[in-house]
């Protein structure tokens, strides 16, 4: 298959929403990651999408819609009144409910959950092509499975050169992260997913949980509530280590242990240690969102065996790039 990279113009969305129409998948810009979008409501459309990422059947994808008025039976069972004023507080934004699905959403589309996790992007050329497709679009970050999301069209390329027909280059991804994913609990909501929109965020809509699984290894026996959550994930082929202390600290603990395959992940070009090379990621929790994963990628590329990565902050935003890293970082955590 060939794959050809577009412009977001508006001749070419009405062509990539004809390429959905017809059973197609197309990758597309979100203000969060990439997406891999397909017609929701069509089961071999979907398929397509678990076998270009390589994904397992049972993590479910997220469907998006571009108008409140798609919230509807088609989709979700029922609505409780706490996801209305949710919605009306973070949508259109980087923001996923996990809500009762309807009969008309394919198992394959939920991952055999009789549950549906659903957005509303604020992307423009992410509304106009689910609005000019008429249904809502499954999809997933347009990543390989396991590997980071990717924040632009080139990335998306590298992942699905020959795998699916479109991609529709949208620029740079405003958020960088992958949007944050609740699900409701009592009068309050549960986080399963970091996301922009932050726990504190949430705080002054409703009580707020974050889910064990957030900070944490979820034990692959353990019926986890978000099945993306037990796979190792935003991972890069090298080995990511994770320095958690000061500045002075983290420059001992890499002098002592890098050898010529470690390269470094810092906050800032001033932390550089001696010879050993680096991508930096930003200094606010804002920047290593968007920053992050295009490092990762790039330190795969330069050859990197082993990253020592300085360790964010978890206030705000920070706690999805926390999240996304001890992931990347297969959970270890060095005290210096
Ligand atoms: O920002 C985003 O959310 C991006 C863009 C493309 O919209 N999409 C994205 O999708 O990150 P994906 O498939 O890479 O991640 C979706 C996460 C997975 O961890 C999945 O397990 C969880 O959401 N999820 C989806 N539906 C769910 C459900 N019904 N119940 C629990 N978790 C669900
Ligand atoms: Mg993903």
């Amino acid at each position: 298959m060939i794959t050809v990279v577009l412009k977001a113009l508006d001749l070419y969305i009405k062509f990539a929403s004809e390429i959905i129409k017809e059973g197609n998948v197309v990758g597309f810009p979100t203000e969060t990651v990439y997406g891999l979008g397909a017609n929701a409501f069509d089961e071999n459309a979907v398929r397509k999408i678990f076998e270009a990422k390589g994904r397992p059947a049972d993590n479910p994808l997220i469907v998006h819609i571009c108008d409140m008025s798609m919230l509807n039976s088609d989709i979700v069972s029922s609505v409780p009144p706490l996801a209305y004023k949710l919605a009306e507080k973070f949508w259109p934004g980087p923001f996923t409910m996990i809500l009762p699905k309807s009969d008309k959403i394919p198992s394959v589309t939920s991952g055999g959950l009789d549950t549906v996790g659903v957005r509303f992007p604020s992307n423009e050329t992410a509304q106009n092509l689910i609005r000019l497709c008429g249904v809502p679009i499954a999809a997933p970050s347009a990543n390989l499975s396991g590997s980071p999301s990717p924040t632009n069209a080139r990335r998306v390329y590298q992942d699905m050169k020959g795998r699916i027909p479109v991609i529709l280059d949208g620029g740079e991804c405003e958020v960088g992260l992958e949007s944050t994913v609740v699900c409701l609990e009592g009068d309050g909501v549960r986080i399963l997913r970091p996301g922009a929109v932050t726990k504190e965020m949430l705080s002054e809509v409703c009580p707020v949980t974050v889910d064990g699984g957030v900070l944490s290894e979820v034990p692959e026996s353990e019926n986890v509530r978000s099945p993306g959550m037990k796979y190792r994930h935003y991972a890069p082929k090298a080995e990511v280590i994770l320095v958690k202390g000061p500045l002075s600290a983290y420059r001992k603990y890499v002098e002592e242990n890098a050898d010529e395959t470690t390269f470094c992940l810092l906050f800032d070009v001033d932390e550089k240690v001696d010879w050993i090379p680096y991508e930096v990621y930003g200094d606010s929790s804002g920047d290593q969102a968007r920053t992050l994963f295009e490092a990762l990628r790039k330190l795969d590329e330069r050859g990197a065996k082993r990253i020592f990565a300085r360790c964010p902050d978890r206030d705000g935003v920070g706690l999805a790039v926390y999240n996304r890293i001890l992931r990347a970082a297969g959970f270890d955590v060095v005290e210096v």
